[in-house]
């Protein structure tokens, strides 16, 4: 592609935002414009993104190659890695658009998603075939654990561990970085953040010179970061101060996939661009016990928190509510007589704020118990916002509305928390832990994510002169 290139560049990377999948790119192609948006044709997308975020330093439109038939032409030229894998996503984008437009559903002996709860389950089962068949991950090998390729897998951060073990050894994993789709850069923000934090040196830049002298390390060894400024790296981190990490590293921050549990939006998270990531709790770092709770009916208890005032939406609910009224049970500190899953399953509604970062272990608890989550947090993407419409098995308080709590809770009508809370207990298998992983379980989830990300933009080589 460099003959298309304006030669006055040293180093440019083009790329093109598709409009997720969906709208055609053939009309992208015509208008020689990129779409800003990332969406799911119907409503309730995440919010528009400007060519800005992308930091578009130019925008050319998609080489040929980007139709499904590069494999015709193949004998007459030699094309690079990134052409080809581009040609791989495009011909999957274009088999994604036909079932979506077919609305066609397709096989699978393991589960076929539909339900009110997926924007569109046609485009979305058949974009996770064609991830299970084609999408190819690359994890750079340097690096020494335990800041690199490891995380602990316990606490409350545990999924970081689990996840960036989970993408070791998995099978989406290639050897050969010229087959692969996206890149790996496997630092652990939890890790940075335990070994290399100097208790009351509240400076960042240890933290995110590891990040940064990492990436320095893998541009200047492989040729893959350079190629496209990033934007086909993706890094992992469960940790609160990943995005902080993260801005220490320029390119990383702003063009890589960056899948956060942090996932808030007034400090640089790009829905658009970055996945969200549900943090889950594991007790002992098992399932075990976890899954299930009573119907609908058998909830005595209309709403159900409790935890530490960490955070100033913490300290208004307790303000408010507090220990105050029989029916909307808010502790900071449990009585004794009570246990903490047990009043999960005696809910019907369990409220997960936001703590010193947006996520909380607490959507995934009650999504596992059957508990209806109550998401009161500003600035937060939800997780597999993409796929799923949160607001068929969860309800959206505002801060504002916290005084008004009981009263919101209790004017949904009793049919509406009810079909709330069936989708919620179908949904679960989207945040379920399993080891080793199966097939639509959170580890899927998130790679599928990945995968969508990456098919939303086009990547040309950059050139140099
Ligand atoms: C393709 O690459 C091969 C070897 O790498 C070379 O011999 C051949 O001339 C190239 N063909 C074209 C059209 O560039
Ligand atoms: C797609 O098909 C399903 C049944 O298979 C139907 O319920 C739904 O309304 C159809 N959607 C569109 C957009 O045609
Ligand atoms: C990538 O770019 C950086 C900075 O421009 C340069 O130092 C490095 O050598 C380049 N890497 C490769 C593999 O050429
Ligand atoms: C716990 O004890 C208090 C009184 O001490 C009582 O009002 C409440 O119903 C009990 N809760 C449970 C879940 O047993
Ligand atoms: C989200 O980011 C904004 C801007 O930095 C900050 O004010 C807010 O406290 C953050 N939210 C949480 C829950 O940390």
């Amino acid at each position: 592609m460099a003959d298309s290139l304006p030669s006055s560049s040293s180093k440019l990377v083009y790329f093109v935002v598709i409009p997720l999948i969906l709208a055609s790119a053939l009309v992208l192609i015509l208008n020689q414009k990129p779409s800003t948006t990332y969406s799911w044709p119907d409503s309730g997308a995440p919010p528009p993104v400007s060519a800005k975020d992308r930091e578009l330093t130019s925008w050319a439109p998609p080489p040929p190659t980007a139709a499904a038939t590069m494999e015709d032409q193949i004998v007459e030229k030699n094309y690079s890695d990134l052409e080809r894998a581009e040609a791989s996503l495009a011909r999957a984008r274009a088999r994604i658009q036909e079932a979506q437009r077919s609305n066609q559903t397709s096989y699978d002996p393991d589960y076929v998603p539909s339900g009110p709860m997926y924007r569109n389950p046609n485009a979305f089962h058949r974009s996770y075939l064609e991830m299970e068949k084609l999408f190819r991950i690359y994890v750079y090998e340097d690096g020494d654990p335990p800041l690199f390729h490891y995380s602990k897998s316990l606490g409350i951060l545990g999924i970081e561990g689990i996840l960036i073990h989970h993408i070791e050894i998995s099978n989406f994993r290639t050897r050969d970085p010229g087959k692969a789709h996206v890149f790996f850069v496997p630092i652990s923000a939890q890790s940075i953040a335990n070994y290399a934090y100097v208790i009351h040196n509240r400076a960042w830049s240890p933290l995110q010179n590891i990040a940064r002298d990492y990436v320095n390390l893998i541009s200047t060894k492989y040729p893959y970061w350079n190629r496209t400024l990033g934007h086909d790296h993706f890094m992992l981190a469960c940790h609160d101060w990943a995005p902080k990490i993260s801005k220490g590293v320029p390119l990383l921050f702003k063009n890589s996939i960056r899948v956060l549990c942090n996932a808030n939006t007034s400090e640089g998270f790009k829905p658009s661009v970055d996945v969200s990531m549900p943090e889950i709790y594991l007790p002992g770092g098992k399932m075990d016990g976890l899954i299930g709770g009573p119907p609908p009916s058998t909830r005595s208890v209309l709403v159900f928190y409790s935890g530490g005032v960490h955070g100033y939406i913490r300290q208004i609910l307790m303000d408010q509510w507090k220990d105050k009224d029989p029916e909307v049970q808010i502790h900071e500190y449990l009585p004794r007589n009570m246990s903490y899953y047990g009043m999960f399953r005696k809910s019907k509604y369990c409220i997960c704020p936001s703590g010193w970062e947006v996520a909380s272990p607490r959507t995934v608890e009650a999504l596992y118990t059957g508990c209806v989550p109550v998401l009161l947090k500003d600035h937060y993407a939800k997780p597999f916002d993409d796929v799923l419409d949160w607001s068929k098995f969860s309800v959206d308080i505002r801060v504002s509305q916290i005084p008004e709590l009981k009263n919101v809770l209790k004017a949904i009508p009793e049919e509406r928390y009810i079909e709330m809370q069936r989708i919620g207990v179908e949904v679960r298998r989207h945040f379920e832990v399993n080891f080793p992983p199966k097939r639509y379980d959170v580890f899927h989830m998130i790679l599928h994510s990945i995968w969508l990300r990456r098919m939303n933009v086009q990547l040309h080589d950059t050139y140099e002169n």
